[in-house]
């Protein structure tokens, strides 16, 4: 990749982990396109933001969920920026309860949001990165991709959903140059892991973590790809 201004698109940037992740991009000079959704959660960010790193980034309430929403939204950023150097997949929620307690809906939203979202914005955005013959393309798992738990069905089913994706987007595009790696991490540090208390925090990982191994991969030469890296709390509680 050059040193002209680099484009990333960052879902889920309006808190935790996207959140990080923006920022970190930012540091480094790029440029961000965030989206989140919840307008409000949207505003405050990039009213935050803009203020440190002015308009090297903007952000938008966009829904995941709705594909004409995402192709909305990645267009605009072509429109204006020309290209997309990294997207960063990884606005997500879980919905935790027993299997035949879960509702319909309650599945549904998991999905759409964790897994058919990541299709939406990596099929959006790959075109234009094939075309310039380079980009990043991250899919923010989590170790749920790989350990089942009880009261998981929809998240374990989402985020498995999102290695499979992953694994095969992978083969899709990396003759064109386009890189794709699945990042894994185990309990990160923000509202989804444990949103009453920011107490007893400090074993987890924090976005900062995350971001820096983006951030780590994105130095790789154009000849290697890590496509799949798990990220773990070094010493939790016993
Ligand atoms: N925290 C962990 O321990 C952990 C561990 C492994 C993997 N992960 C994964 O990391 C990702 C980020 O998690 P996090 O901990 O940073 O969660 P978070 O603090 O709850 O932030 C989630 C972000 O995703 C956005 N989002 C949710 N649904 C969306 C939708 N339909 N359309 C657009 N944006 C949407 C949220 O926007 P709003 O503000 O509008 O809700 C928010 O910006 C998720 O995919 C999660 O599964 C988290």
């Amino acid at each position: 990749m050059g040193n002209e201004a680099r484009i990333a698109i960052v879902t889920g940037g309006s808190r935790g982990i996207g959140r990080g992740v923006a920022e970190a991009l930012l540091g480094e000079g790029w440029r961000v396109r965030f989206c989140g959704r919840t307008p409000e959660h949207v505003e405050t960010a990039r009213r935050e933001l803009t203020g440190r790193f002015g308009d090297a980034v903007s952000g938008a309430a966009v829904d995941a969920r709705k594909q004409e929403e995402v192709d909305r939204f990645v267009a605009g950023v072509l429109e204006r920026d020309g290209r997309i150097d990294c997207l960063v997949n990884n606005a997500g929620l879980g919905v935790f309860a027993p299997v035949d307690e879960l509702t319909g809906e309650q599945w549904r939203e998991v999905i759409e949001t964790n897994l058919s979202g990541y299709f939406y914005f990596l099929h959006a955005v790959a075109p234009a990165m094939k075309r310039q013959g380079e980009g990043w393309i991250f899919n923010v798992a989590s170790l749920a991709a790989k350990n089942p738990f009880a009261n998981g069905a929809a998240y374990n089913a989402s985020k498995f959903g999102v290695i499979g994706l992953s694994e095969a987007a992978m083969l899709d595009l990396r003759q064109f140059g386009v890189r794709v790696a699945a990042i894994l991490p185990g309990s990160v540090a923000t509202d989804f892991s444990h949103p009453k208390s920011k107490e007893g925090q400090s074993w987890r990982l924090q976005p900062a973590d995350i971001a820096s191994m983006i951030l780590h991969l994105l130095t790789y030469p154009p000849h290697a790809l890590p496509s799949l890296v798990e990220m773990r709390p070094a010493k939790p509680p016993k």
